[in-house]
């Protein structure tokens, strides 16, 4: 209801100044102390890589890509908070206008390029936190590395942010930094994963605690694809896999407004997409692995959808845009109704 009207004021600027201030609000509520006035137990516990989440619904990465206001999330409560995708090095990202709305499709645009004030910045914010929820990091590289220099980047950014996050996301799927998703090829993904793997254990003797790595897929991928990653994911022993990032693919908003607009697709008209490569992984990689489902969010069911194609979590961020807080009540309370059923 509170929300509607708030939307309302939201979608009256554009998409990114419209961020922007939700991000000054939440910091400003979050400082204050209002959203902990908000506050929401929401405890519905569930394990996944060998971590207890206080409840399976998150905020996906690229909502709070600095970790400027995440305790504040947790408060609206979400289970669980991805910050990111942090990069080496600040970079601005894209030139604007590069976010955009599909309004009647409950959909975003979104080519910002990894726009983010480096991971020194963000390790100072996540140092000292009061949230109670599982934080996820996610890593990138700079958007001027050279690809065959890509790997230095992750592993930087994994030695930074190791001592301070609860699991960390290495991201290979965004559509707007040049040959990112190569990244996923098989020859490349075992030459990343083997070198994150490595280096994971080094720092689990330096700091006696091994954190979880995540690997985050996009949704553009075919069946052949999908089975040389959970080949290559089970190889190095990772942790999970999140399905989806966002997709190049227009057919769901052929004809829409923006739709001709490059960068990835979120929102509703993702879900068929990202659940098809959820169901996907999920036959293929061993049960020891977890899941988290992401895209298309933006009801109750949708999050169900996701759990009965065996994710262990869920997150969305477009479905916070159009729904606000209200969607996170609405997902717990029907996981809550499909676990008694
Ligand atoms: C504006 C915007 C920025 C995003 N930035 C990131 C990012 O930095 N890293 C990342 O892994 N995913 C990023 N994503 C992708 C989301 O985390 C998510 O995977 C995708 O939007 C699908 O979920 P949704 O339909 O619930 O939005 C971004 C999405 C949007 C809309």
């Amino acid at each position: 209801m509170l929300y509607s009207l708030v939307r309302k004021a939201l979608f009256a600027v554009d998409p990114e100044t419209a961020h922007d201030l939700t991000l000054e609000a939440l910091k400003l509520g979050g400082w204050s102390g209002a959203t902990r006035l908000l506050c929401r137990e929401k405890d519905q516990p569930v394990q996944c890589m060998g971590l207890t989440f206080p409840n399976p619904v998150g905020v996906a990465p690229g909502l709070d890509k600095n970790a400027d206001c995440f305790e504040a999330l947790g408060d609206l409560g979400f289970g669980f908070v991805e910050v990111g995708t942090v990069t080496p090095r600040p970079q601005q990202g894209n030139p604007k206008p590069r976010v955009f709305r599909l309004t009647k499709a409950q959909a975003m645009i979104n080519r910002l390029g990894f726009n983010n004030k480096g991971v020194d910045y963000l390790v100072e914010r996540v140092r000292n936190h009061r949230f109670r929820g599982v934080l996820g990091i996610n890593i990138g590289k700079n958007f001027d590395t050279p690809m065959e220099r890509a790997t230095e980047d992750y592993l930087h950014c994994l030695d930074k942010v190791y001592p301070f996050a609860d699991y960390v996301t290495v991201n290979i799927s965004s559509p707007n930094t040049k040959n990112l998703r190569d990244l996923q090829g098989e020859h490349e993904l075992d030459a990343l994963l083997g070198a994150l793997a490595e280096r994971r254990t080094e720092l689990s003797d330096q700091y006696d605690r091994c954190v979880p790595l995540a690997l985050k897929v996009a949704p553009d991928l075919d069946d052949d694809a999908i089975a040389v990653i959970a080949q290559v994911v089970s190889h190095h022993r990772m942790d999970a896999v999140i399905a989806t990032n966002t997709t190049i693919d227009r057919a769901a908003v052929a004809n829409m407004e923006h739709a001709e607009e490059a960068g990835g697709l979120s929102g509703a008209p993702l879900k068929e997409k990202a659940d098809r490569v959820l169901g996907e992984l999920r036959q293929a990689l061993p049960p020891e692995v977890g899941m988290i489902g992401v895209g298309g969010i933006t009801c109750g069911q949708d999050a169900v959808d996701k759990l009965d194609l065996g994710a262990d979590l869920v997150q969305f961020y477009t479905g916070m845009v159009y729904r606000g807080p209200d969607l996170v009540t609405e997902c717990l309370e029907s996981i809550a109704a499909r676990r008694t059923e």
